[in-house]
């Protein structure tokens, strides 16, 4: 019998689609995997062609169901709002930050006080882009950790499968990680974002571009700083237009 012709690339795409089952808590191959209208092992991997954003809102409608009143972990104790996500779910270009603020928690909306006015600066003024449309926004932890601490590893890991899943749904082309704990959290290492902003990465066959934090560039508002974020959004920006 003839042996059917493997190349790389499909091995690769199936080695990524495994990786994404088991970050999304699978321990099995699902024969009908829920959220991606996958059906079992035959589908194809990710990633696969983009399809409309009306199936992208249904298959994140339907994590943001499977996340319901959570409570998974201590955050939910303080929070007032779970901070889910905005924009287009069939954005191409998806900023993932670290966890909502006081005034995120207020509005139940990511990245609407001070460095989501500066992260809307940099997507608007500075990519040209239109926030809503062309972009999906969401954080590695859903609920707000009080005093806007940083969130704790068994926090992030509570919430990480629905990030996961969040990505999986949306299928962007690009995603931008918001400093440390958002790179470190999809790269699964420690990331030293001051020397590793700027330089791509890849999330499950997804680029993904390591930059500094909106807070961090309002904290540190050094012209280097800015420069550093105009350059990496320069490539995020180029890499889209391919
Ligand atoms: N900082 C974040 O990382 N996320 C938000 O939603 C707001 C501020």
């Amino acid at each position: 019998m003839a042996t059917p012709p493997v190349t790389r690339e499909p091995l690769r795409e199936l080695k990524d689609y495994l990786k994404f089952l088991k970050d999304c808590g699978y321990t099995e191959i699902p024969v009908q995997a829920t959220l991606s209208g996958h059906s079992g092992p035959g589908a194809p991997p990710m990633p696969m062609a983009r399809k409309s954003k009306t199936a992208a809102s249904q298959r994140l409608e339907e994590v943001r169901k499977e996340l319901g009143d959570c409570t998974r972990c201590k955050l939910s104790a303080t929070r007032k709002s779970i901070v889910f996500g905005s924009g287009n779910p069939g954005a191409d270009l998806v900023f993932v930050g670290e966890g909502p603020g006081a005034d995120e928690d207020e509005q139940g909306l990511p990245f609407v006080g001070r460095a989501g006015k500066k992260l809307t600066e940099i997507i608007e003024k500075g990519m040209g882009l239109d926030r809503e449309k062309d972009t999906y926004i969401c954080n590695i932890v859903k609920c707000r950790p009080p005093g806007n601490r940083d969130p704790e590893p068994d926090e992030i890991a509570a919430c990480q499968p629905f990030l996961v899943k969040q990505l999986l749904a949306i299928r962007p082309r690009v995603i931008v990680a918001l400093g440390k704990p958002a790179a470190s959290t999809l790269l699964g290492r420690a990331v030293a974002i001051t020397k590793e902003r700027g330089a791509w990465q890849e999330y499950n066959g997804i680029p993904l571009m390591p930059t500094f934090h909106p807070a961090y560039l309002l904290r540190f508002y050094t012209v280097e700083n800015r420069r550093a974020v105009h350059d990496d959004m320069k490539k995020v920006l180029n890499l889209l237009k391919k």
